[in-house]
């Protein structure tokens, strides 16, 4: 039996439930219940508490834990990241009121700067040889310097939203974070082979994300000159169409090479472009 530990509510919650069921893990979640069974898969899900959950990994009660890397790094936790998962992307940084001349993090010596990032800002305020008086604060950390509590704040910055609504400014960015799949060393060896299944779907599941199917019509005398053009895994599958002279192509391209692709295609005279999502890609 694998554990996996999952942020109980917040941010990560919906994407990393998603994540598991197209891994084939489905989760059967009754409200409130701490623990579930997967009836499909040989594990069992807890739902934890984002800051908790480096500890129980570590502690071993949980096998794998599906998390922020920021909250990895500020717990120090003995746990390894295995595997970027491309959501909840975000960034700790440093933040002052606007207005506030700011020229580098030099500039908050002897300052008092508020955070639920004590050990990671600790670290930073060293590598840069700042002293400064934190005020480690749980939650609203934003709230800070309007209440007169701090001069800055280091918190996590997504869409900036939060920072400007409390008239503040990103200076200095100290983390990038994701959310990882993270495991200890002990569940690593005793458990690889069951780990291995599980970031062997992950993987799958995050090729399928970046990746399109598309198929198309093309006249037969294109074929040699739009196979150029498509960025294939092998060789695109080509079908006769039962008009003379026609033929379907099938292929998959990244989502990033997609509308370059596309308008080439359509010069060379493709038709009937049909673009699907791919739920899994096992190559
Ligand atoms: C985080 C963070 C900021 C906010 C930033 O809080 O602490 O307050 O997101 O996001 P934005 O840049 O998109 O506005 P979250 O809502 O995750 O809850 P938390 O207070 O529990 O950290």
């Amino acid at each position: 039996m694998i554990k996996i530990a999952i942020q109980k509510s917040g941010r990560l919650y919906d994407d990393s439930v998603e994540l598991l069921r197209k891994c084939g893990l489905n989760i059967d979640n009754v409200k409130g219940q701490l623990k579930a069974r997967i009836k499909n898969y040989d594990a069992e899900v807890f739902f934890l508490r984002n800051s908790d959950i480096p500890k129980y990994l570590e502690d071993g009660v949980v096998d794998l834990a599906i998390i922020g890397e920021n909250v990895v790094k500020e717990k120090q936790a003995d746990v390894t990241s295995l595997i970027g998962l491309g959501f909840s992307n975000c960034r700790l940084s440093i933040a002052t009121p606007k207005g506030i001349e700011y020229s580098g993090i030099k500039s908050l010596e002897g300052k008092k700067i508020a955070t639920s990032y004590p050990n990671t800002l600790n670290m930073y305020l060293d590598l840069n040889n700042v002293s400064a008086d934190l005020h480690i604060i749980s939650g609203s950390v934003e709230i800070a310097p309007n209440i007169g509590l701090a001069d800055a704040i280091c918190d996590l910055v997504s869409s900036g939203s939060t920072l400007f609504k409390n008239g503040l400014v990103e200076q200095d960015i100290i983390l990038e974070s994701e959310a990882v799949i993270a495991a200890n060393s002990r569940s690593m060896s005793q458990k690889s082979e069951v780990i291995d299944d599980i970031l062997f779907r992950i993987k799958a599941v995050l090729k399928a994300k970046d990746n399109r199917y598309i198929l198309f019509n093309i006249p037969d005398d294109k074929i040699e000159t739009v196979s150029t053009i498509l960025p294939v895994l092998k060789s695109p599958t080509v079908l006769p169409l039962i008009e003379k002279g026609w033929s379907s192509m099938h292929t998959v391209i990244n989502q990033k090479d997609f509308w370059n692709v596309i308008s080439k295609i359509k010069k060379e005279g493709a038709q009937g472009i049909l673009v699907l999502p791919i739920e899994n890609m096992i190559l």
